[in-house]
């Protein structure tokens, strides 16, 4: 066999979103797509702002020397410090364009601390349930991804936290609003687990780095606001990108910034320059950063998914689910009415429902449904959810 066993045995593990992907491809085929329910993918289906638009027909009118070509491996002067501007209106304190890496998308931004941080055997440890690809971000690396169970709620559960933080421990990494979960961390949250980790790095006679993974930062609801993980941890890490406020996930870009008292800092922004280049994203896309260089601040119109989040709420609970009502993100995570989740999404799919079982973010007993889709597959899937709902009741 070419293909290294561990990849074998990740292509197995991974494959959750793959093969709903592909019963849903079987499905419309013999259904017909309008007849197909698909919450599988966080694809954005809110069109993003027609600035945007207008911007990138600029750009590639655009023909001046050096518009595509290579540039320093933590991305374009400009648009740093573009960035560091905002952030420092975002964040409450200063933050200078030195302190900001671009990055491809949140993805190669996790992927660029975990390198810069990570040695052998080092562990992250992550609230759960989780985005799924944590675990082979921490392996990229290195490290080994240990996960801690969050509140009923999906809030911190900070008694867990500091049972599960030990000498280890070099990345608590935390994910607000959470995929697969929608749930914020409050401001008193953090604060909370600042004085933790500040007490252990103490013990432990070295800095535990707090990561906070936000590209959904901007996708909120009801007047929430994410707190931010600067205002309560100098030792932090912030990656997100315009994959979901700007609705560009196809067009990878993000940023990392580092709070400005971190512990090394200056190591530490070496490290994550270097691993972009290393890790052979060389830089993030030009073209992508001169975009959202002048577009900063803009989001797409968060009051559609927010409609579409109603909507659904309102017709699962009508039906008897049981979940939260997610202050943020685009995705509902519901108890499942079986104790086995596989099971119950496989009832899904006979109504021609495609969700992800929950065991698939480290969330067993749930399921995870992205409602970033057409009202039209919101509207038609809700019989579909009664229906099996009541067919679970009755096995
Ligand atoms: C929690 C979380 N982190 C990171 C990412 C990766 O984002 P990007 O497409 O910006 O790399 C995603 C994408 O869905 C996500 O849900």
């Amino acid at each position: 066999m070419a293909v290294a066993h561990k990849m074998l045995d990740y292509m197995g593990k991974s494959s959750w979103i793959r093969k709903m992907f592909e019963e849903g491809a079987r499905l419309k085929q013999i259904h017909g797509a309008d007849k197909v329910f698909d919450f599988s993918l966080g694809n954005p289906n809110v069109p993003p702002p027609a600035a945007v638009h207008d911007k990138l027909r600029q750009l590639v009118a655009n023909l001046a020397p050096g518009m595509h070509g290579y540039m320093p491996n933590a991305g374009l002067p400009e648009t740093r410090a573009a960035v560091a501007a905002q952030l420092s209106l975002e964040k409450g304190l200063p933050i200078s364009a030195d302190q900001v890496v671009m990055t491809c998308g949140a993805a190669g931004g996790l992927n660029i601390i975990l390198k810069a941080l990570l040695d052998p055997g080092d562990e992250v440890l992550t609230p759960v349930p989780c985005f799924v690809e944590y675990g082979f971000y921490a392996d990229n690396h290195g490290g080994i991804l240990k996960t801690v169970p969050t509140s009923d709620d999906f809030t911190l559960d900070l008694e867990a936290l500091a049972k599960a933080v030990g000498p280890g421990t070099k990345v608590v990494l935390i994910n607000s609003p959470n995929n697969p979960t929608g749930q914020i961390y409050s401001a008193v949250a953090l604060e909370r687990l600042a004085d933790l980790l500040r007490q252990k790095s103490r013990e432990y006679d070295r800095p535990i780095y707090l990561v906070s993974d936000e590209p959904y930062c901007k996708i909120v609801y009801d007047g929430h606001r994410v707190p931010s993980v600067f205002a309560a941890y100098e030792n932090s890490l912030i990656t997100t990108s315009y994959s979901k406020d700007l609705s560009l996930p196809g067009e990878r870009l993000g940023f990392v910034v580092v709070h400005p008292q971190a512990a090394d800092l200056q190591a530490l922004l070496g490290a994550l320059t270097l691993a972009n280049r290393i890790l052979g994203f060389v830089n993030a896309p030009a073209l992508q950063q001169r975009l959202i260089t002048e577009l900063q601040g803009l989001c797409v119109d968060v009051s559609i998914y927010r409609r579409k989040r109603d909507l659904l709420v309102a017709g699962l609970r009508s039906a008897g689910y049981v979940l939260i009502n997610p202050p943020g993100a685009f995705y509902l995570f519901p108890q499942s009415p079986l104790s086995d989740d596989i099971e119950f999404v496989r009832l899904l799919q006979e109504e021609n429902i495609l969700v992800v079982p929950g065991s698939g973010f480290f969330g067993p007993g749930h399921f995870r449904i992205a409602y970033c889709v057409d009202d039209r597959t919101i509207e038609g899937a809700i019989p579909g959810f009664h229906r099996a709902l009541q067919r679970a009741k009755n096995l």
